[in-house]
């Protein structure tokens, strides 16, 4: 090397984007605790009536390793009229939740999740429905609450689907300028389309995403968020696997590394109660743990409000005993 390709390499190295390039501290795995979600329609349309995951469930999950604990809300509880304040009665409802879990264990991390598949009423954000000034609304409030606290991470929509994706980009861009402009620095999960799908960001929303910027400064804080079922139509509605999705996964990496080496969760996943999932959705785990930090970690949909005899479900019978699924699939693969 010439005296002045070595300053330059010094140099570039000194001042590229390094701090871009940092990894979230630690991996992530751990569950779902549904419940204020009951019944977020894909439409947006919300008629439910909220049910508090159980408690307990943070300690007996983070007493087996986990520390991830995803919180999904409808949008309509926490603020009940569009654009308007949070409701107080429901943030502290749902705040309780969330220390709870983040008290389960000193590295707990909680996604506080909204999810309304990108809509309010039938009416999709920035498209027709809410104007991003509204959608922003509730999380510049959000960043006001949980702003001080890097063990929250802010999930920015759920499931977002059938939307023009530029759009939806410029939707989510508003939200990140939002939440840093209340101050917060909380980590912020960017969500995009096809219902959050791992499969389609490396074609549909992922070249737009890698090109959101945050204020402050770098790609660090912005990760990517993904779902993935294991079942025939990847619906997560059937007890039976199919895949174990490491080719669609390997897929994802690939991108990510070549975008930046930027970082993505698997914050919906799971299975049924059969020996298909068991063999699947352990193998897909598996293949996430040797993945990061390009993917920093996942979380099983679902425990929480879910009885034991969901389709999908990981919560732990009354007698303390875990699904075998969790126990099979899930369990050697936490952090
Ligand atoms: C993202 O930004 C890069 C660099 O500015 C640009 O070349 C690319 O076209 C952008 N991608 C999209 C999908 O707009
Ligand atoms: C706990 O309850 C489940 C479901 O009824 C049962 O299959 C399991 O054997 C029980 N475990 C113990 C230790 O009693």
């Amino acid at each position: 090397m010439k005296l002045a390709t070595v300053i330059l390499a010094v140099l570039s190295a000194a001042l590229s984007p390094k701090q871009a390039n940092a990894q979230f501290p630690t991996r992530l795995g751990g569950v779902n605790t549904a419940g204020y979600d009951f019944s977020v329609d894909t439409s947006g349309d919300y008629s439910g009536t909220p049910s508090t995951p159980p408690a307990t469930q943070y300690t007996h999950f983070s007493g087996e390793g986990a520390n991830l604990y995803r919180i999904p809300f409808a949008w309509q509880l926490m603020t009940p009229t569009l654009g308007g304040t949070i409701s107080s009665s429901f943030f502290e409802e749902y705040d309780t939740t969330v220390q709870a879990a983040l008290s389960s264990s000193s590295s707990a991390y909680v996604i506080v999740d909204l999810h309304n598949y990108a809509r309010w009423n039938g009416d999709i954000i920035g498209q027709g429905g809410p104007t991003n000034a509204e959608f922003a609304s509730i999380w510049t409030q959000l960043a006001q609450e949980y702003g001080s606290n890097d063990r929250i991470i802010f999930g920015i929509m759920n499931e977002p689907h059938d939307l023009d994706v530029e759009e939806w980009v410029e939707s989510v861009q508003y939200v990140v300028n939002a939440v840093r402009e209340a101050g917060a620095t909380n980590y912020l999960l960017l969500p995009g389309s096809s219902y959050s799908s791992a499969q389609t960001f490396p074609t549909e929303a992922g070249p737009y995403l890698v090109n959101v910027t945050d204020p402050l400064g770098g790609t660090s804080k912005l990760l990517f968020d993904v779902h993935k079922y294991l079942d025939s139509d990847n619906s997560g509605t059937h007890a039976t696997c199919v895949t174990n999705n490491v080719d669609v996964l390997e897929t994802l990496v690939s991108f990510l590394q070549e975008n930046g080496n930027r970082q993505a969760i698997l914050s919906e996943t799971g299975g049924g109660e059969t020996t298909s999932c068991y063999t699947d959705l352990g193998q897909e785990l598996a293949y996430v743990q040797s993945a990061y930090p390009t993917l920093v970690g996942f979380s099983v949909w679902a425990a929480g409000a879910f009885d034991t005899t969901y389709v999908l479900t990981v919560t732990p019978y009354s007698n303390g005993t875990d699904q075998t699924l969790w126990t099979e699939a899930v369990l050697p693969y936490l952090p």
